[in-house]
C-alpha cells in the first residue's frame, strides 16, 4: 500500500554527487514545465549534502532565479541563532547561489509559534492561488521538490512519535510547543502537505538510523506507525542512504 520507492545506497560522498545530479535533473524539469521550481529544505545534515550544488556544472547551469524555497520545519528561535534551519541553510547553501532574495520565504522569526505557522500557510495559500506553487487533487500543496531527513526515532519534519500532531489532516503548517527534541518550539508541516509533493528526496546517513531506515523500508503490520512510516507521496520517493542507514536492511 505504500507508494513507490527507489532506495540508493553508497557512500556519503556519492550520495551526494547522485543528489545534486538529481536536484539538477528536476530544477530543469520543472523550470521548463511550470517556469518555477518550488523546493522545500529540512535542517539537519541535509544542506551539507547540497553543497555539490555549489560546484561546476551545477552552480552554472542551474536557473536559480526560478528557484522558490521553502522550510519543512523550523525552530522558533531568531534567524541568527545557531539553532535556526534558515542560518543553517543561509550560511551553507542560500548565500552562495542566486535565488531572487524574494523567493526565499523564511518563517518569520518575529512571531511566535502559532502566529508564526498562520503567516506562512497564508503565504503558502497566495502562491498556490498564483501558481507559483502547484495544487495536489485534495487541494494540498504540491511541492516539486521536498528534501527531507530523517531522525534515528523515525521523525520527520518536526512531526515526532506518537504526537497527536501526526493526525492533522488539515493544516497545511502547524506548531508544536513539546518537542522531545530541543528547542521545544517549533513549526512544521503537516502529513499530507508532505505527501502531496511531486518528489520527496529522503537523505539519511549513519547506523544510527538503520533501525527506523528498516521500519521505513520494509512492509510490516503495524498499528503504531512512526512518522516517518506516514509518509507515502503522491509523486516519486527517492531515499539516499550511506551504508551505514542502510546496515540492517535486507536481513532477518
Ligand atoms: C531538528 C533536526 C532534525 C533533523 C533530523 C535528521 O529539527 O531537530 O533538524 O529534524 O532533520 O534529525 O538530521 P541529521 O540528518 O542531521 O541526522
Amino acid at each position: 500500500e505504500k507508494g513507490y520507492k527507489k532506495v540508493e545506497i553508497s557512500s556519503k560522498e556519492h550520495l551526494a554527487v547522485s543528489l545534486a545530479y538529481d536536484v539538477a535533473q528536476l530544477s530543469n524539469k520543472f523550470t521548463r514545465e511550470r517556469g518555477a521550481f518550488t523546493v522545500v529544505l529540512s535542517g539537519g545534515s541535509l544542506i551539507k549534502y547540497l553543497r555539490k550544488l555549489l560546484e561546476p556544472p551545477y552552480i552554472d547551469s542551474i536557473e536559480w532565479s526560478k528557484w522558490h524555497v521553502f522550510w519543512v520545519d523550523e525552530r522558533v528561535v531568531p534567524k541568527d541563532n545557531l539553532d535556526s534551519n534558515y542560518k543553517l541553510a543561509y550560511d551553507g547553501f542560500l548565500s552562495k547561489v542566486t535565488i531572487p532574495p524574494v523567493n526565499v520565504y523564511a518563517i518569520d522569526d518575529a512571531l511566535a509559534a502559532d502566529g508564526a505557522a498562520d503567516v506562512y500557510e497564508t503565504t503558502l495559500k497566495r502562491l498556490v492561488k498564483s501558481n507559483v506553487i502547484d495544487t495536489s487533487t485534495r487541494g494540498f500543496p504540491k511541492f516539486d521538490l521536498m528534501l527531507l531527513g530523517m531522525g534515528p526515532d523515525g521523525h520527520v519534519a518536526s512531526l515526532f512519535p506518537g504526537h497527536p500532531l501526526l493526525k492533522e489532516d488539515k493544516k497545511w503548517v502547524t506548531f508544536i510547543r513539546d518537542s522531545p527534541k530541543p528547542p521545544p518550539e517549533r513549526i512544521t508541516f503537516t502529513i499530507p502537505v508532505i505527501n502531496s509533493s511531486s518528489n520527496i528526496a529522503m537523505v539519511v546517513t549513519g547506523e544510527g538510523k538503520a533501525n527506523a531506515v528498516n521500519s521505513a523500508l520494509e512492509d510490516h503490520e503495524k498499528t503504531d506507525k512512526l512518522p516517518v512510516e506516514l509518509v507515502s507521496p503522491e509523486g516519486e520517493w527517492k531515499w539516499y542512504l550511506d551504508v551505514g542507514a542502510a546496515s540492517k536492511l535486507f536481513k532477518e
